[in-house]
């Protein structure tokens, strides 16, 4: 037994050996981190891609701020449904596509990452792929929230496929609770870290009437009443906000009140108090590691803990499934169609 043991010690020894030697720098350029990724993967090809991502994406939120939030969004749901390989933005003529799935059907974006793509066609045609705008856009987003700006790993290519049933069963409900959040995320290989950090992103944006009413107003688990977890003096406000009975009302909500162009920590301070908006939100104090990180970010003085918290797991989530080298392709339009 003593000497299996041994034997899997020295194999993983030597995996971990390999691995680290993998991104070991001694040329002085980017080596491939992650599956062919690498911070600073475009410091030859294309030295000013980062540049002028933020550049466009300075005019875009300054014309309007809402799409910060949207544009976030808009990496999660590339990167959780078939990985972050920009297949959210291929379009379907069938109507069978990613975008055409019912998770998709608020999200805003399309068009911006279309004109950051076009700019970097100008000055580096072929070489920045749409996935990695996406990425970058997000980090970008965040930033011009008041959020840290974080390194972030490029080098992916894009996919040439886009389902909707993928979307449809990959990205989780709003009305999910501990046990289905965790699951999502571990098919994905996220933890439970990542799922309260990347849950805080929601300490920017809107989300319609429709997604939350039902299920924390006026029907809680098919009931026909309000959410009994949900916060007593916030809820009169919600109900003055979205009327009853309207499974599409698309009336927008702030989901941290107060601060929805903020990247804080209220979201966590929020929900500590019971106003988280989602079930999926209010259910990151059902579980013990969970609810002491929410405990511990809403008292915190400084969001520097979750700043460095949000990079890594957003690190992560930009790993997923992710096409590099030889694989997928680098298209000169994000938007192609697939049937
Ligand atoms: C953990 C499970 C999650 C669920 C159930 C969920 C669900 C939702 C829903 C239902 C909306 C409102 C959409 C609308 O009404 O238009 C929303 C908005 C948003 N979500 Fe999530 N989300 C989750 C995770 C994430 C992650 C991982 C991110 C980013 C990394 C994210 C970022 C956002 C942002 C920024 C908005 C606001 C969008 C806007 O204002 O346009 N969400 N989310």
């Amino acid at each position: 037994m003593a000497s299996l043991d041994l034997d899997v010690l020295v194999r993983v020894v030597v995996i971990v050996v390999v691995t680290t030697a993998v991104v070991v720098d001694s040329s002085g350029l980017p080596l491939p981190g992650y599956d062919g990724l690498a911070v600073g993967f475009y410091k030859e090809k294309c030295p000013q891609a980062e540049d002028l991502v933020l550049a466009e994406m300075r005019e875009i939120v300054h014309e309007d701020r809402t799409l910060a939030p949207a544009l976030l969004r808009f990496m999660f749901h590339d990167c959780f449904v078939r990985g972050c390989d920009a297949s959210i933005m291929l379009i379907s003529r069938n109507g069978t596509g990613e975008r055409d799935a019912l998770p998709s059907y608020s999200l805003r974006g399309y068009e911006q990452i279309e004109k950051i793509k076009a700019k970097l066609e100008e000055e580096c045609p072929m070489t920045v792929s749409c996935a990695d705008i996406i990425v970058m856009a997000a980090r970008d987003a965040v930033f011009l929230s008041k959020g840290p700006r974080y390194d972030v790993e490029t080098g992916r290519r894009d996919g040439k496929a886009s389902f909707q049933c993928d979307a449809d069963n990959d990205l989780p409900p709003p009305k999910s609770n501990i046990v289905d959040l965790k699951i999502y995320l571990s098919v994905k290989d996220l933890g439970w870290k990542d799922l309260v950090v990347l849950s805080g992103s929601h300490t920017i944006g809107m989300a319609q009437c429709g997604t939350f009413a039902d299920d924390r107003l006026y029907n809680y688990s098919g009931k026909g009443m309000q959410d009994p977890s949900l916060n007593k003096m916030y809820a009169p406000e919600l109900r003055k906000a979205c009327e009853a009975g309207d499974p599409n009302d698309p009336t927008p909500v702030e989901m941290d009140p107060g601060s929805p162009y903020t990247f804080d920590l209220s979201y966590y301070r929020a929900v500590y108090n019971n106003k988280g908006l989602f079930l999926s939100d209010q259910a990151l104090l059902d579980d013990k590691r969970t609810r002491d990180y929410v405990a511990r970010m809403a008292a915190a003085e400084s969001p520097d803990e979750y700043f460095t918290d949000y990079a890594e797991a957003m690190k992560n989530m930009g790993r997923l499934e992710v096409l590099t080298g030889e694989n997928g392709e680098i298209r000169r339009v994000c938007s192609a169609y697939v049937d």
